[in-house]
């Protein structure tokens, strides 16, 4: 990515083809993202996958796609060459096959790991905890959401204000609990107000904590970058992450990046 954008490459093409190569991955599919990643309850793998231009404001995506290792590359067809913004399930798979897309068959989808893990579930009918989502800043999302989920369910990733917003917001953890808040929309306008990307962060999951009243809290994890090209993150529960920008030699090292952990049991009680 970092290459194609110091050839002058446009934006939109250089995530585009950044996530495509890690959704392609079987290996890198154990982050919960594109080919390799977790099936549903059914055993079938259905990802998620948005990308979004903050200016003019353009948005496409898939959600529930079956059969395509680059879900990534059908959301950015969805937004160059449909008049829609979403498309879902069949739907999706049927727009993909007539972009020239070809479907494969669900043993190409799933890596050894995550077939294995598959027959634990069935055998123990338990579900793996873990949401994971990987989103780059200018902006894409993909993810084939939490492992063993119910056929055609859609989390966060791939709605704009939840999993994205703009050029300027990602957000991963229990799709399910975020798309009630709007976090990427929320952190969005708290930048626009003048807040560093991690006080952006932190404050919309301080506002999640006073508004969910419990101390319960659940898995999110937001990262931001204003548009100087500043990063921020802040994430609940100690649900881990890491990111990269320009300059940082591999995705180990940004592990050393600050991280802000907020405690939402801890901000209830404050
Ligand atoms: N954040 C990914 C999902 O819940 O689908």
């Amino acid at each position: 990515m970092q290459r194609m954008i110091s050839a002058g490459e446009h934006a939109t093409d250089a995530v585009e083809e950044a996530m495509a190569e890690v959704e392609d991955n079987l290996e890198t599919g154990r982050f919960v993202v594109g080919r390799g990643g977790f099936p549903n309850s059914a055993g079938v793998l259905e990802c998620d996958a948005a990308i979004m231009e903050g200016q003019p404001g353009r948005f496409g995506a898939v959600a529930a796609l079956r059969g395509v290792g680059t879900p990534i590359r059908v959301a950015r067809r969805v937004l160059d060459g449909s008049p829609h913004s979403m498309l879902v399930g069949e739907g999706a798979s049927a727009f993909a096959q007539d972009q020239g897309f070809s479907l494969d068959p669900d043993s190409r989808m799933l890596s050894a790991p995550t077939a294995a893990a598959y027959l634990e579930f069935l055998q123990k009918q338990k579900s793996v905890p873990g949401h994971d989502t990987l989103g780059e800043n200018v902006i894409s999302v993909s993810s084939s959401g939490i492992p063993f989920k119910a056929p055609g369910r859609v989390g966060d990733s791939p709605l704009p204000g939840c999993g994205l917003y703009a050029d300027q917001r990602a957000t991963t953890g229990d799709g399910d609990k975020i798309m009630s808040y709007c976090p990427s929309y929320h952190a969005v306008q708290l930048m626009k107000q003048g807040r560093a990307p991690a006080e952006a962060c932190e404050a919309v999951l301080q506002d999640i904590a006073e508004r969910l009243g419990t101390d319960e809290g659940f898995e999110i994890g937001l990262v931001a970058m204003n548009i100087k090209g500043e990063m921020g993150a802040a994430s609940s529960l100690k649900f881990p992450y890491t990111f990269w920008n320009f300059g940082m030699a591999s995705v180990e090292k940004c592990i050393q990046n600050p991280v802000t952990w907020v405690n939402l049991s801890a901000n209830q009680q404050q």
